[in-house]
């Protein structure tokens, strides 16, 4: 099968909990192989860009305020290339579902996430939802130089 790429983020909430090296690992400890990596304080034009197709729901502006990391000590975020068969696959499993309550609770979403009280996931990582919005995705955050 062919290799594909995906766009990993921790977003700022990884950071404030000091937890980014233990996402990394797990994600290492994978078959898939780190092929782009940078640490990013989010602009509102990436995060809207980023988010560009879930403008139209409720909960839109506070997902782009928490990866700017307005909720989280203004951290910034650990972007991260994965490389590898079924890459996407591979990555959304170890994120774990979308939904922290939801997530397998060895997944980083199911050890790490929580949902506040205002009803927001704060599920820690951003895994791209198929190959084209990985493509898009690896575009919009790194130049072609920056991933190997
Ligand atoms: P989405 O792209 O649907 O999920 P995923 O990140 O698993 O591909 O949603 C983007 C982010 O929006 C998600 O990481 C958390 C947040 N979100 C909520 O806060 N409430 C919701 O009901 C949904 C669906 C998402």
């Amino acid at each position: 099968m062919k290799a594909e790429s995906v766009l990993v983020l921790i977003k700022p909430d990884g950071m404030q909990k000091a937890i980014a090296g233990e996402v990394i690992s797990q994600f290492l400890n994978s078959d898939l192989k780190l092929t782009g990596m940078k640490l990013v304080q989010v602009s509102l034009k990436l995060a809207q860009s980023h988010y560009g197709h879930l403008r139209g729901k409720f909960f839109f502006k506070e997902i782009v305020s928490y990866l700017m990391g307005d909720l989280h000590g203004k951290n910034p975020v650990v972007a991260m290339v994965f490389t590898g068969t079924d890459a996407v696959a591979k990555a959304r499993r170890m994120a774990g579902a979308t939904n922290p309550e939801e997530a397998d609770p060895r997944s980083v979403r199911g050890k790490f996430g929580r949902v506040t009280t205002k009803g927001v996931f704060e599920n820690l990582v951003h895994v791209s939802s198929d190959i084209t919005e990985a493509r898009r995705e690896i575009a919009l955050w790194f130049k072609k130089e920056e991933t190997i």
